[in-house]
This record gives C-alpha cells, structure tokens and sequence, in this order.
C-alpha cells in the first residue's frame, strides 16, 4: 500500500450478510427472552423462537465469517491464489467479474511492464459498493494506477479478439451467472481470450468441477482443486457448494508451458 488510506474491496453477497444477521439477532433476542424466563418450552410461541435460536446462532456464525472473509480473510487467500501462477513480470492480464479489483490488483502488483483489465456489470447485489470508480481508486492506493483499466461488459460476451490475454483470472464471479449454459459461455470466453501458453484461474464457491471439464472441452489442460473440508462440503451439500479453484493453461502451437 503505498498511500495512508486503505483500500475497500467491499462485501460480497451484501444482502445475504444482511439477512443472516437479521435472522441472527432475533435469534438472539429469543434467547435473551428465553433466559429471562419471558417465554419457556411449554408455550405456543417457543414453536417459533426455538427454531429461531438455532437459525440465528449458524446464521450468525456463517454472516459473521462472510463479513470476516470480505474485509480481513480474502486479502490473505488472494495472495495465496495468485501465488499458483508463475509470474513473469510481462503478462497482459485479464481479470473477468472483478469488481473493486481484489485480483486485478493483486496480479497488477506482480506487474513489471505487464498491464491489468478488469471486466464487470457492477452489480450491487454481489458486492457493495461496487463502481469502476471505486476500482480505479483501490488501484491509486495500491500503487498500480498506470497498469490498471478497468471495462464495464458481461462475462457471457467479452469483448476482446481471441487470444488477447496471457492470463485471465475470475474470483467469485462466475456462480453469479445463475443459468448453466450462460455460465459455460462465459468459461468457453475465458478459453477463447486466452492466448496460446496463457494460464487460467478461476476462484468460486459452486460449480468449480464444471468449469474444469469446460475448459478441457475447450483444448485446455485444466483441473479443479478443492481441499479437504470444501471437498467434504461438496458431499454434505450433494454437489451445491464446490468451494475450490480452477487452475489451467492452454496448450498449442507456440506454447511453452
Ligand atoms: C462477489 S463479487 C467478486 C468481485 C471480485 N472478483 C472479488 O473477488 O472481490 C462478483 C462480481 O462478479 C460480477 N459479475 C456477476 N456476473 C457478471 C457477468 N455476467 N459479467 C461480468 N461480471 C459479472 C459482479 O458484478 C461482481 O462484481
């Protein structure tokens, strides 16, 4: 950081957090309740609030560990997502759905002459604050203004000839793309932007094994990586919550990876 103000990657899925708190504070107001003995097991109501309870106590773990990934947690996991790629210093990076700019930051930073595009279509349900200017802003704090442009377009459609990227990254992104075949365009995007010897990374919550087995129908060698709680997850939840990342580089001609 070069500057004293701190940059704001914002919430992710704001309304979500939202709710999970609301539900947790009447959660904990039927507990207050409960232990001064306004209500006990016996009445009518205790039909509602004690499934209240147990609502707010791991709708408030889950709220609270989302607000904790969004403004301390995600900081330390885009290090460690960006640290899969082997970084030259030249690439012309793309990152697709980035919002305020945690990824393209985060690789632009990694930069020596290589620039940084973000793609998005701010949409505020999935991040709060969501704008380019406030993109542009985090770039100014973090140093890496002159390397960073930021575009407002759909990840189903980029705009960009084939083979326009050395590296194209997704965090969080593409699971907001609620249709399955819309999401598969938009991973077939990513493969068809990539130039030949690029690398690919895709970070999300669901359908991570599905945009693996996309790329490689795509010519891609790609494989998905969860790890042991995401993966036990991913059968807890019957395949709903594949938390993992997608790691990938097209092969071809004039390739070297
Ligand atoms: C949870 S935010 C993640 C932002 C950022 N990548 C990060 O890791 O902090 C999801 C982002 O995906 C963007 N998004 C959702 N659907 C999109 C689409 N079809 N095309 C481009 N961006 C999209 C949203 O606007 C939002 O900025």
């Amino acid at each position: 950081m070069t500057g004293t103000r701190a940059p704001n990657y914002g919430i992710d899925a704001p309304l979500a957090v939202r709710n999970l708190l609301i539900v947790a504070a009447l959660g904990v107001i039927s507990l207050i309740t409960l232990l001064l003995g306004v209500w006990s097991r016996q009445d009518l109501i205790a039909v509602i609030a004690w499934p209240l309870i147990w609502a707010g106590l791991s709708g408030g773990a889950m709220g609270l560990w989302m607000l904790y990934d969004s403004k301390v947690g995600k900081w330390r996991e885009r290090e460690e997502y960006l640290d899969k790629i082997a970084w030259r210093g030249d690439e012309r990076v793309l990152d697709v759905g980035c919002g305020l700019g945690l990824f393209l930051i985060g690789a632009a930073k990694r930069l020596s002459t290589g620039s940084a595009v973000g793609i998005d279509r701010w949409q505020q349900e999935d991040l709060s604050g969501n704008n380019p200017a406030g993109t542009l802003d985090n770039a100014r704090i973090e140093g890496v203004a002159g390397k960073v442009e930021v575009l407002t377009g759909d990840a189903r459609r980029l705009p960009f000839h084939d083979a326009s990227f050395d590296v194209v990254l997704s965090s969080m992104a593409l699971h907001n793309i609620y249709d399955a075949g819309e999401r598969q365009s938009a991973v077939r995007e990513i493969a068809r932007v990539l130039e030949s010897g690029g690398r690919v990374l895709i970070v999300d919550v669901r359908h991570t094994r599905r945009y693996a087995a996309t790329l490689r129908d795509a010519g891609l060698d790609a494989r998905c990586v969860q790890g042991i709680v995401s993966s036990l997850l991913t059968v807890i939840t019957f395949g709903s919550i594949q938390f993992g990342y997608v790691i990938g580089s097209k092969t071809g001609p004039g390739s070297t990876s």
